[in-house]
C-alpha cells in the first residue's frame, strides 16, 4: 500500500488525516513541519504528501515545491484552511494535483488522496513508456547509421578493388586514378562543393579509367608513339567504363562522370564531343585533374613532364579546353595553398 507523508503543525489535525489514511490501509508517517518532513523524505520512498499551508518557518507551498522537483515520483496534494483563488493557482502552477480546504470531510480526503494516487500512476508509466520508446529511437538510430557507415566503407572498398584490377594490366598508371581522385577532391573542395558531392568526384576518380581493363595491355604500356587506331581503341575507354558502371545504383552519378572525362568544353573531347555546361562539374573536375596529374608523372611513351608543365598547359587552354573556374583553382591550389602532388 501506498506511503503517504502528512505535514501540518496542528497535531489534532495531522492525527485526524493519519487515522482517516491508515484505517483505509495506507502508511502514514506524520511531520509537524518542513524540515522534519524533508528528514522523512531522505529516509523513505513517499507515493504522496498531504501538506498544510500556513506552518511556522518554512511555508507549506515552498516545501512541496522542494519536494516535486527533488522526487519527481512524489504526489502532493494541499491541505489548508486558506480558501483563496489566487494560492490555488499557484498550487496547481506547482504540479499539485488537489487543494484540500479545511474543515474536510473524510470521504473528500479519501476521494482525492485515491485519485492524487491513480494519477501519479498513470503519469509514471507515461513517462518510463515515453523513455523507453525514446531509447528504442535512439538505439534503432544508431544502428542505421552503423550499418549506413558499413554500408559505405563497402562501397569505397569495392570501388578501390575495381580500380586495383585495372592498374594491376597496367604498371605505368598505377596509382594515377587515386591521385586523379585526391586533386579532384581538393578541387571540389577548394570549389565550395558539398562534401557529399566532393565525395562522389573522389570515387569516381578512383575509378575513372576503369574501361581500360579492356584496352590491350602492349597498347597501355607501349612505349614511343601510337597509331591512329591504337588511339582510337584507348578513345574507347570511358564508354566502357560507363557500360560497366551504369547499372550500379551509386548515390552519385559516377558512371555519367566516368563517360564524360574527356569531354573538354570547347566540343573536341571524346566520346560525345559534349561543350560547357553540358558536362557535368564533376567531370570537369575530373578532365582537368586526369590532365595534370598524366602530365606530371611518368609514361611509358615520355617521362615525366613537371608539375610546371602541366599547370602551363591548363592555364594556356583555360576556357578553350579547360573550365576556367576548374583552372583558376587548381593553380591557387598548387601556387598559393602549397598543394603536392605525391
Ligand atoms: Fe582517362
Amino acid at each position: 500500500m501506498a506511503r503517504i507523508l502528512i505535514v501540518d503543525d496542528e497535531e489534532p489535525i495531522r492525527q485526524l488525516l493519519g487515522q482517516i489514511l491508515e484505517r483505509s490501509g495506507y502508511e502514514c508517517s506524520l511531520a509537524e513541519n518542513a524540515p522534519e518532513a524533508r528528514e522523512l523524505l531522505k529516509q523513505h520512498n513517499f507515493e504522496l504528501i498531504l501538506s498544510d499551508i500556513n506552518m511556522p518557518g518554512e511555508s507549506g507551498l515552498d516545501f512541496v515545491r522542494y519536494t516535486l522537483a527533488e522526487y519527481p515520483n512524489t504526489a502532493a496534494v494541499i491541505v489548508t484552511a486558506l480558501d483563496d483563488p489566487l494560492t490555488a493557482e499557484v498550487v496547481l502552477e506547482i504540479g499539485v494535483y488537489d487543494y484540500i480546504i479545511k474543515p474536510f470531510g473524510r470521504n473528500g480526503v479519501m476521494i482525492s488522496v485515491a485519485n492524487a494516487l491513480h494519477r501519479r500512476q498513470l503519469e509514471i508509466d507515461n513517462r518510463v513508456y515515453r523513455e523507453s520508446l525514446e531509447k528504442k529511437v535512439a538505439d534503432r538510430t544508431s544502428e542505421l547509421r552503423d550499418s549506413m557507415q558499413r554500408l559505405r566503407k563497402a562501397l569505397e572498398g569495392s570501388i578501390h578493388a575495381m580500380a586495383l584490377t585495372v592498374e594491376t594490366r597496367d604498371p605505368y598508371t598505377a596509382g594515377h586514378q587515386q591521385r586523379v581522385a585526391d586533386l579532384a577532391f581538393a578541387i571540389g573542395k577548394e570549389l565550395r562543393l558539398s562534401d557529399d558531392r566532393v565525395q562522389g568526384i573522389s570515387m569516381a576518380g578512383v575509378i575513372h579509367d576503369l574501361g581500360k581493363i579492356s584496352i590491350p595491355a602492349e597498347i597501355l604500356s607501349k612505349p614511343g608513339k601510337i597509331t591512329k587506331i591504337e588511339f582510337d581503341l584507348i578513345k574507347t575507354h570511358p564508354r566502357v567504363g560507363y557500360d560497366i558502371l551504369k547499372s550500379i545504383e551509386f548515390p552519385w552519378p559516377i558512371a555519367q562522370i566516368v563517360l564524360q572525362h574527356h569531354e573538354r568544353i570547347d566540343g573536341s573531347g571524346y566520346p560525345s564531343g559534349l561543350r560547357g555546361e553540358e558536362i557535368l562539374l564533376e567531370a570537369r573536375i575530373l578532365g582537368v585533374a586526369d590532365v595534370v596529374e598524366a602530365m606530371a608523372s611518368h609514361r611509358p611513351y615520355r617521362p615525366a613532364l613537371g608539375i610546371d608543365k602541366a599547370l602551363e598547359e591548363i592555364s594556356e587552354k583555360k576556357g578553350t579546353l579547360y573550365d576556367p573556374d576548374v583552372v583558376d583553382v587548381t593553380l591557387r591550389l598548387f601556387n598559393e595553398k602549397g598543394f603536392k602532388h605525391e
